[in-house]
């Protein structure tokens, strides 16, 4: 009787790992498709030696991904009120990454390798390219058949969100406070338009001053690149003096005051990740980076597995910009 018990229960678990929610592996497609890692790799590569700010193009992208629709490659989508056309996508960079790397995949193994696979990668080769700690990505998703720009803004945080928002909006992909406060470590690379933070540089507190939780030198430095009535986009660095490595420097950036959106420095005035970003900023001697590096990966390991589409879902696209259809 209890042996019979027993089968049964293997039995529904087993109908329920391989009918239930679909899952990545490392090495998907060792078999399939070989080379499809090595040659995303070398893609990212040349791109990024011609223009290093590719990387933290790439990394944003997939990021960007994943919280619309989940991580599908519906951010590639280019057309009429796609998510590539909403506001928060309007200067994303690194799309020509995929397309290259895509078509160079297709003509080795058509219609094996997803976009969105290739996007989770290049994030990856971004982060090891600018320095960081590699990891492996579990590949196997599939692309989603839905790209629309009016869930854009509800699903991404906005640099002016509290660390509540910020961590409520993470919550509802099923990630915590510390994968929050590590994720957004990802600014460690990367850059910003002045029109994203300008508004904590003049009457931030509408008695004329600027924002008091930015570092007093660091206001002086940001006014003058971002002067009130100035060019909007012109960028400035999220992670001050070292925008190009991927390392621990963020945190310590912010610690110091020298956070430049509103949304980064507010996670070490509140508690709840202030003991987050110190655990990153410590500088134990030898680890510095060491903690954040490892567990940068691990957090972008769960990041890839929002809302993913494997099996028979969706489908694998011939181009990453548009719909096989
Ligand atoms: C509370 C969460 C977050 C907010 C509010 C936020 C906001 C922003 C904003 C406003 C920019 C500047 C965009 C521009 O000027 O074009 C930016 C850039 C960037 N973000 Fe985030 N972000 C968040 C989380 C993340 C996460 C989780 C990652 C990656 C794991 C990430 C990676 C990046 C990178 C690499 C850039 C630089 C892009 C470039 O230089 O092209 N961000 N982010
Ligand atoms: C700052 O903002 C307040 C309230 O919005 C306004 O009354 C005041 O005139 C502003 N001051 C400056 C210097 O712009
Ligand atoms: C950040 O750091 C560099 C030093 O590398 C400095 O020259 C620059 O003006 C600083 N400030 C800002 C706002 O980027």
């Amino acid at each position: 009787m209890a042996q019979g018990l027993r089968i049964i229960i293997l039995f529904v678990y087993f109908l329920f790992s391989v009918k239930g929610e679909g899952s990545t592996r490392v090495g998907f497609y060792s078999k399939t498709c070989p080379t499809a890692e090595k040659i995303v790799r070398s893609t990212v590569e040349s791109h990024v030696n011609a223009n290093v700010g590719i990387a933290a193009g790439l990394l944003r992208l997939h990021f960007h991904d994943c919280f619309v629709q989940g991580c599908d490659g519906s951010v590639l989508i280019s057309g009429h009120l796609s998510e590539r056309t909403a506001i928060p996508n309007l200067g994303a960079r690194g799309f020509e990454v995929i397309e290259d790397a895509k078509a160079k995949i297709e003509a080795k193994c058509p219609g094996v390798v997803s976009c969105a696979d290739i996007l989770a990668i290049a994030a990856r080769d971004s982060v090891v390219l600018t320095k960081g700690m590699s990891w492996s990505v579990p590949t196997g998703r599939r692309d989603g058949l839905i790209s629309s720009a009016s869930e854009v803004l509800t699903n991404l945080p906005s640099p002016a969100d509290s660390v509540s928002v910020q961590k409520d909006k993470f919550a509802a992909k099923g990630l915590t406070t510390e994968d929050l406060v590590t994720l957004v470590g990802g600014h460690t690379i990367g850059q910003t338009d002045c029109q994203f933070f300008r508004y904590r540089l003049y009457n931030f507190t509408s008695t004329g001053n600027a924002d008091p939780s930015i570092n007093m030198a660091f206001v002086s430095e940001l006014q003058s690149l971002c002067p009130a009535g100035g060019d909007a986009t012109k960028r400035v660095a999220l992670d001050n003096g070292s925008q190009n490595n991927f390392d621990a420097s963020f945190f310590k950036n912010i610690r110091d005051g020298k956070g430049v959106l509103e949304s980064d420095q507010r996670l070490w005035s509140d508690p709840s990740t202030n003991i987050f970003v110190q655990k990153y900023a410590g500088s134990i001697r030898g680890f510095i980076g060491f903690r954040f590096g490892s567990a940068f990966g691990k957090a972008m390991v769960k990041m890839g597995n929002i809302g993913i589409k494997t099996g028979t879902d969706g489908e694998i696209r011939k181009v990453c910009s548009r719909f096989n259809a």
